[in-house]
């Protein structure tokens, strides 16, 4: 949700804005709505600024080239106050006489009375944004120490930000200041980054320093110097990036989605590895948690949104069932707000891919006020919800760009299942036995969703034939029943089209009105060995909507032929333990969403409105 650069060199030469525009490219998932750039040069600093997707800046600045410079910042935007326009594109000078320049992410809660109190003393404001009120604040309070002034501004501002300043008057200096928004410093000889994340200047440097909330930094072409905003210093927190910028490229694929789709199968056998012994026991030391600490937790609640909430769906069946703990799983957004009942012995779990999501980290705060244990289950080292959890455990699914998430959900359930496994392991209960089992199977998963990659060609056939399609159904249950949710999700935000998730027993309460001959539904059927006679339910479900005209596409077990007599198509996924199952049904599914939206012409990465990381609640 809005991506931040910031670079200072030694040079006054083209370094800098080619550091913001690659930066720009690679944030370019966090918002697109439009993209500017801020060099300073000579006595002045100069600005670009374009509506729209990055590429139209770069034809600006085609069209208008800027001068050399040492230092610069840049922007691209998920529109949250004032619509995507060229006045309302960051960055923001604050009416100033082309000395200084801002750009925003986040959301200043209190910028109507700013706002209302600089247009009382006769500002005018060129924009709609929030961002704009800030750049008017630091602009008339500058007194020749941006980071001083900024500290001074901070204090008036309520809300998430992450902003990033410059001023002529300091040509060799970048100013960043977060609270709640995300803002990471790269260290490079010579020259010193900022990003929303690593992915900024990881073509540059691998070693980055994290901030804490409620910081200020300053970047020279020397070093970077943190305080915290009461002015007493602060010492980053310094580590190395674990990939690299071929990781953040498309390695020959079209898309990234297609690249992190066929990631997958890493992604899940790199968030495994390295959490078990020479015995096959789970041993997560990472947590730092003590075993006595967990073995108390008497409740389970996942936290999260959108796709990630749908992991934590899958993770609840499999947890309760291997550990017996009663588990809850709460939209992040909605947590808050129904007086959640925590306490010190309920686990709060929350999952996100960024680490950023407002809404999940706001529920992780609330969490802890009433004293629960929070655990967060995350893919971005440096990221606000593991710092304020007190625990992380990473999935491995490396950076995910596309903005609709793939690989990261897969490494999110797998995640969850160590962690549901490592709580059955420490507690010895029913299932504690079964836990290796299961943990040695999950082992084997990564060969079997290759598996899955390599039969996907009549699920790409049936995209190409489904262009025109207005309404696809998704029906599962037990682990399905999410599944079903994220198959809908999918092609909503790739395609464009209107599709829902049932979970399939609630289809004939009201749902199966919406069946007339032709319309297509995929049904997710659990292994026929699932217990309670669970498969010949599904079965019958598929009967009830094929009798009323559906076009029935299967997802199903191997060797599952009962399904065949009432499938348009069938869609075969290796055989494995009914809880383990999702990691393979849900890849047909995304491949199909990527191929109608690709056969539609659509952006696959970016689709319209949305953004990677939504860092505003
Ligand atoms: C859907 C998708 C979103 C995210 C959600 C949470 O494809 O990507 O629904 O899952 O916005 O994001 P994170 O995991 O970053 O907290």
């Amino acid at each position: 949700m809005c991506g931040i650069v910031g670079y200072v060199g030694a040079n006054a030469d083209e370094r800098a804005l080619n550091v913001v525009m690659e930066g720009l490219a690679r944030l370019e998932y966090r918002g697109y709505d439009s993209a500017g750039v801020a060099l300073v040069g000579g006595d002045r600093v100069v600005t670009a600024k374009k509506a729209g997707k990055l590429a139209n800046l770069r034809d600006e600045l085609g069209a208008r080239p800027l001068s050399g410079s040492s230092t610069g910042i840049g922007h691209t935007r998920w529109a949250t106050h004032g619509g995507p326009t060229d006045e309302n594109a960051h960055p923001h000078r604050g009416g100033t006489d082309d000395k200084f320049a801002l750009i925003h992410n986040g959301i200043i809660e209190n910028f109507h009375a700013l706002r209302g109190e600089l247009a009382a003393e006769g500002v005018v404001f060129e924009s709609e944004t929030d961002t704009e009120v800030v750049a008017h604040l630091l602009a008339r309070a500058f007194d020749g120490d941006l980071t001083r002034t900024m500290q001074r501004v901070v204090e008036r501002l309520e809300g998430a930000f992450t902003l990033l300043a410059v001023h002529s008057d300091q040509p060799g200096v970048v100013v960043g200041a977060r609270r709640n928004s995300p803002l990471v410093v790269g260290l490079g000889e010579g020259e010193n980054f900022l990003g929303s994340d690593v992915a900024a200047f990881i073509g540059y440097t691998r070693e980055a320093m994290e901030l804490e909330q409620d910081q200020i930094v300053t970047i020279t072409p020397e070093g970077a110097t943190v305080i915290n905003f009461d002015g007493s210093p602060a010492e980053g927190k310094r580590y190395h990036v674990d990939w690299d910028a071929a990781a953040a490229e498309k390695g020959g694929y079209d898309t990234f989605m297609e690249k992190e789709i066929n990631e997958q199968p890493q992604a899940v056998g790199d968030t495994l590895l390295g959490r078990t012994d020479a015995e096959g026991r789970l041993t997560l030391d990472e947590l730092r948690i003590s075993e006595e600490r967990l073995q108390d937790v008497s409740r389970i609640v996942f936290v999260a949104c959108g796709t990630a909430a749908y992991a934590g769906m899958v993770a609840k069946y499999a947890i309760e069932h291997w550990t017996r703990i009663p588990v809850e799983v709460a939209l992040a957004h909605e947590f808050r707000y129904c007086d959640p009942i925590i306490d010190e012995r309920t686990l709060v779990v929350s999952i996100s891919q960024s680490g950023e999501t407002m809404d999940t980290l706001m529920a992780v705060k609330h969490a802890r006020e009433l004293g629960a244990l929070t655990i967060s289950i995350c893919n971005t080292h440096g990221s606000t919800i593991p710092r304020e959890s007190d625990a992380v455990l990473y999935t491995h699914a490396g950076p995910e760009i596309a903005v609709a998430s793939t690989k990261a959900f897969l490494a999110q359930i797998t995640a969850s299942y160590v962690l549901g496994l490592y709580l059955t392991q420490l507690r010895g209960q029913t299932y504690a036995d079964d836990a290796q089992e299961v943990l040695a199977e999950l082992h084997g998963i990564p060969a079997k969703i290759e598996a899955v990659l390599g039969g996907m060609d009549r699920v790409r056939e049936i995209a190409r034939f489904m262009v025109d399609t207005r309404s696809v159904l998704f029906l599962g249950r037990n682990v399905g029943y999410p599944i079903a949710m994220e198959g809908a999700l999918k092609l909503k935000e790739l395609a464009y089209i209107h599709a829902e998730g049932f979970a399939a027993g609630e289809l004939k309460h009201g749902p199966i009105a919406l069946i007339e001959p032709g319309q297509p539904v995929f049904i997710v059927v659990p292994s026929p060995d699932t217990p309670h006679g669970l498969h010949g339910k599904v079965v019958s479900n598929i009967q009830e909507i094929r009798a009323r005209g559906a076009r029935t596409l299967v997802i199903a077990e191997e060797g599952d032929d009962s399904v065949q007599p009432f499938a348009d198509e069938v869609i075969y996924v290796p055989s494995t333990s009914t809880m383990l199952a999702p990691l393979l049904t849900v890849v047909p599914l995304q491949v199909f969403a990527l191929e109608l939206s690709t056969g539609k012409g659509l952006d696959v990465d970016q689709p319209r409105n949305l953004a990677k990381s939504v860092t505003v609640e």
